[in-house]
């Protein structure tokens, strides 16, 4: 029998990768946040290829192919630059379809001692474990996003300007909704949690209770 996974999907800043992070603490479950696999791909294809304006199929792929542990761990991950570039990889469909494999592999066979696995991202309810356990799709208004970016770019000691982080994050809910393959929709099974007025206690505590009444329902 597989262990159970949780599919978190959501829009950038809503607080679904903190979500997805605690539950994972607190159920001990293994933890997958599958941007980090757009971002560090995003990144590679300007360290392969500095002077390449246009990010084609080819050097994608490659750059997917040439990601390894460190690399999803490296800082610059986070930078504003590679946050676009990982949006702009994410719509070539063969670069989601050379990420799926492993991604489907974390959830059937997640690492360590663990009771389950936890994924994050923008497709995971809908495509990448369409038979996930339990589907929570995070959202807040898209100026609530964009004053949690702004606040968390400052903590780290970037210089953030609110507009240019809003119109940034519009541009990305748009590629990421818009885009031919697997865009950003909620699964038709999925617990809808808006966190615009939420802090992040209260988010915890109401996917806590959709979970265990979930578990009340099947048993
Ligand atoms: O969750 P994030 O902000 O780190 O994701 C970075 C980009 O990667 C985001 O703009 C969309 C893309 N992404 C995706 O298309 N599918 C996923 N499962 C995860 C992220």
């Amino acid at each position: 029998m597989t262990s159970p996974v949780i599919a978190v999907d959501g829009t950038a800043a809503s607080g679904k990768g903190t979500l997805a992070r605690r539950l994972a603490t607190a159920l001990n479950y293994a933890y997958l946040d599958t941007g980090l696999l757009y971002r560090a791909t995003g990144f590679l294809t300007a360290s392969l290829y500095p002077n390449s304006e246009k990010i084609s199929e080819e050097i994608a792929i490659e750059a997917v192919k040439a990601i390894t542990p460190e690399t999803m761990e490296n800082p610059a991950l986070r930078d504003e630059k590679i946050t676009q570039r990982a949006s702009m990889v994410a719509a070539i469909p063969a670069v989601r379809t050379a990420l799926i494999e492993q991604q489907r592999n974390f959830a059937k066979k997640p690492p360590g001692d663990v009771e389950g696995a936890i994924l994050d991202g923008r497709d995971i309810g809908t495509v990448i474990c369409p038979e996930a356990d339990y589907k929570i799709f995070v959202d807040a208004d898209v100026e609530t996003r964009a004053d949690r970016r702004v606040k968390e770019l400052r903590e780290r000691g970037v210089d953030a300007i609110h507009a240019r982080v809003l119109q940034d994050m519009r541009e990305r809910d748009t590629r990421d909704s818009s885009r031919s393959v697997a865009p950003l929709v909620p699964a038709e099974d999925a617990f809808i949690l808006d966190t615009t007025t939420m802090d992040a206690d209260a988010v915890f505590a109401t996917a806590l209770e959709f979970i265990s009444k979930r578990n009340e329902s099947k048993a």
